[in-house]
């Protein structure tokens, strides 16, 4: 397919395949390479580039969703100066601090940097580390690379705006044998009708879990439509007794809603440990929920929140519950020519008390060993409902109902906490690491009810 894009502020056309990564084409077909591989599946951040204003892994994004964009690298931000190229401020506070260790990590924490210092100029030490959480450093540490931040933002960088919002919107140029297998659809009906006509291509979101499962060695897709230009499927809104998120929305988008925040925070608190910031602003609520995993964290979160899932087909809509929705591991109940269109969230009634917490090998980025999701209502002293899920157990996130039955009715003393600690300990039955995991699981539960003792 032929591609535009915008590169550090000029037009650039080049021939690739649609699925190509976007790391491939900045490296292999406009020879810019400033953007390394590290990892190649969004973990490490070397890649980080930005798309349209937003940090990116360049690893996780294919060619047909980068075509009309607008794309910043490493060379982009250094300023023009005789002769050849100046290092911009942060750029020169990185050599100044001495943060620049191994070389080869440099450009991704600089380009995570600038998109930090865009959204937050002044920001504190630990947003600094929260911003940099996708930019692996196994050589060194982080503390001159946090020193070269603080400095570039003391100095009042960014004093230059850069060209990133300047993609044209231009769709991909097909050759004729691809144009009868990429699709990209700028409507819900245009994308169903694609869909009912091939019910078996395979439906692109944010891309971060199918590209690194491509290159874990899962096949590409024979055909693909891509979601991303649909506008039906963004935006989060409160109607009545629920709020709506359409499934295109990412963890970035929920983590920047005011709208959530005020309303559903545990939503954005998850949102904010489902990967780094490179991850967040791609990968898509829909595309967890599709994805059905059993370490997929919104998914044990909906499950405790009595969450729905509307899909959509040409044939129309259908509503379903979250659990009848996911039947087993990467199975869901859309039919061929359905795609998910929003997921339906009940707004917590008021007093009610929800809580989500992970437990993985990293704060950040990291998928999760252990995630419990808690959602409490209570009745003058007792407990009227309470829904307990747990993801990263089992095939698929569960819940724990006999924890629940077990608690329903009483009131919150030591007791109860132990009670709902040991029923969920013997309740799960995870394969990997027993032990562990029902430890944590036991612990996790009883200092939820220990705390609101
Ligand atoms: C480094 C890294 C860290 C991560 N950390 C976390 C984490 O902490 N917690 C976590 O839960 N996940 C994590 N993930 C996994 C991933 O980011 C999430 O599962 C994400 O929400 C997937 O969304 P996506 O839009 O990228 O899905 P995609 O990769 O685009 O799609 C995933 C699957 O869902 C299907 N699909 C997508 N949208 C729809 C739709 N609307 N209707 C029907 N089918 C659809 C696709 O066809 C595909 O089969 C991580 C991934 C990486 C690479
Ligand atoms: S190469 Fe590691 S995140 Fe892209
Ligand atoms: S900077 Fe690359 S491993 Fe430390």
């Amino acid at each position: 397919m032929k591609m535009t894009v915008t590169v550090n502020g000029r037009k650039r056309t080049v021939d690739v395949a649609p699925l190509a990564r976007l790391l491939d084409v900045l490296r292999d077909g406009l020879a810019l390479k400033g953007t390394k591989e590290g990892c190649g599946d969004g973990e490490c951040g070397a890649c980080a580039i930005l798309l349209d204003g937003l940090l990116v892994n360049a690893c996780c994004v294919p060619a047909i969703q980068a075509t009309g964009r607008a794309v910043v690298t490493i060379e982009g931000l250094a300023e023009a100066g005789e002769g050849r190229p100046e290092p911009d401020r942060l750029q020169q506070a990185f050599v100044d601090e001495g943060a620049v260790h191994c070389g080869f990590c440099t450009p991704g924490m600089i380009m995570a940097s600038r998109a930090l210092l865009e959204e937050r100029p002044h920001p504190s030490e630990s947003e600094i580390r929260v911003g940099l959480s996708g930019s692996l450093c196994r050589c060194t540490g982080y503390g001159t690379i946090v020193a070269a931040v603080a400095k570039a933002a003391g100095e009042g960088y960014p004093e230059r705006p850069l060209p990133w919002k300047s993609g044209g919107g231009e769709r991909p140029l097909f050759s004729p044998d691809e144009a009868e297998r990429f699709f990209v659809p700028e409507s819900l009906d245009e994308a169903l009708a694609i869909l009912h006509r091939h019910p078996d291509a395979t439906v692109l979101a944010g891309t971060t879990d199918l590209l690194p499962d491509m290159k874990k060695g899962r096949a590409a897709p024979e055909r693909a439509i891509d979601l991303l230009r649909v506008p039906e499927l963004k935006g989060i809104a409160c109607d009545g007794s629920v709020i709506r998120i359409g499934a295109c929305t990412t963890n970035g988008e929920i983590i920047r809603s005011p709208l959530l925040r005020e309303r559903l925070p545990v939503l954005v608190d998850a949102a904010s440990h489902s990967g780094a910031p490179a991850i967040q602003n791609r990968a898509t609520l829909g595309g967890n929920v599709a994805n059905a995993s059993g370490a997929a964290d919104h998914l044990v979160l909906l499950l405790a929140l009595g969450a729905s899932v509307t899909v959509a087909s040409v044939r129309g809509e259908r509503t379903l519950p979250l659990e009848d929705f996911v039947v087993a591991y990467r199975k869901t109940a859309c039919e061929p020519g359905e795609l998910i269109r929003e997921i339906v969230i009940p707004l917590p009634p008021e007093g009610s008390l929800q809580k989500w917490i992970k437990r993985g090998s990293r704060q950040a980025l990291t998928l999760s060993r252990v995630s419990l999701a808690f959602h409490l209502e209570r009745e003058g002293e007792r407990i009227k409902v309470f829904r307990l899920a747990a993801g990263s157990m089992s095939p698929v996130p569960l819940r724990l109902t006999e924890t629940e039955r077990a608690v329903t009715g009483r009131t919150i003393t030591v007791e109860t906490a132990r009670l709902a600690a040991e029923t969920a300990r013997s309740e799960i039955h995870p394969r990997k690491s027993p032990d562990y995991r029902r430890a944590i699981t036991a612990n996790l539960v009883r200092r939820f009810f220990e705390e609101l003792i």
